[in-house]
């Protein structure tokens, strides 16, 4: 374990082994919370990176018991457009990832809704942020990290204290999103992400990464200039955050 800044970052032998520590604290947390009568509030988020902590989130709720009926999360984004059953959503990812097989409240799980008319998107933006407010912020927030430094999709030039709104995805984004929708030119130019500021706001921040390719960007993010260019680095002036690491991610360090 060393410290750079505040990020405080724990190097595990594999993904796997990480993501059950993770799933642990997650569960503690749950726990505590439903030990207090209070609701768990968690953020949320996709891509490959959270995959192994979500399977080891349904294997603790189906071989221990472990109940979701106090959670509510938030997830970080969903593209723009998108409809929610389409092959490559957000909520389709979630449902099968995590919704379908654990405990849930179906009403509890809020992910952005690519969906909207254009004009109602601004506050939409706003009224999902009050909905994280009125139920006392964001407890635990789950981040992966694009190559380029994103957290969300708040891409390159995001501002610390941006809100949750829509955005352009940046091409080297897009690219790497291409596989999944068979593409470039099937691949969405915008989505809608939660900003950094909210996530800034969470309580606790768990940042994933996994592989050789997100050295070069953790090593950036945990130990460089804290900068607009690199949004993951922002997470240096947050008081409690973890990056979580397989050894590959931690090689650069
Ligand atoms: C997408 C998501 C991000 C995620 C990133 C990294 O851009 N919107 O939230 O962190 O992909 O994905 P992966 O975990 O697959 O490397």
């Amino acid at each position: 374990e060393k410290r750079f800044e505040n990020i405080n970052t724990v190097m595990f032998e594999d993904s796997q082994v990480a993501s059950k520590a993770v799933a642990e604290e997650i569960a503690n947390l749950i726990k505590v919370k439903q030990s207090q009568k209070q609701p768990c509030i968690l953020g949320l988020a996709t891509g490959s990176s959270p995959k192994g902590l979500y399977a080891e989130l349904v294997r603790l709720h189906k071989e221990e018991g472990l109940s979701f009926r106090n959670v509510v999360t938030f997830n970080l984004d969903e593209y723009y457009p998108m409809e929610p059953d389409a092959v490559n959503s957000y909520v389709r990812f979630m449902k099968k990832m995590l919704f379908d097989q654990v405990d849930i409240l179906p009403e509890n799980c809020y992910i952005p809704d690519g969906t909207l008319p254009k004009d109602k998107i601004a506050s939409y933006c706003s009224d999902y942020e009050k909905k994280i407010e009125a139920l006392g912020g964001i407890d635990l927030q789950i981040l992966g990290i694009g190559g380029n430094g994103h957290i969300g999709f708040n891409e390159s030039g995001s501002l610390q204290n941006s809100k949750t709104r829509l955005v352009a995805l940046d091409h080297i984004t897009r690219v790497a999103a291409s596989k999944d929708f068979a593409g470039l030119s099937n691949t969405p130019r915008t989505a809608i992400t939660l900003g950094v500021k909210k996530i800034m706001e969470a309580k606790r921040v768990i940042l994933l990464a996994w592989g050789e390719s997100k050295a070069a960007i953790i090593k950036t993010s945990a130990e460089g200039q804290v900068t607009n260019q690199v949004p993951a680095s922002f997470l240096q002036e947050h008081n409690n955050v973890t990056f979580v690491l397989d050894k590959e991610a931690a090689s650069k360090l």
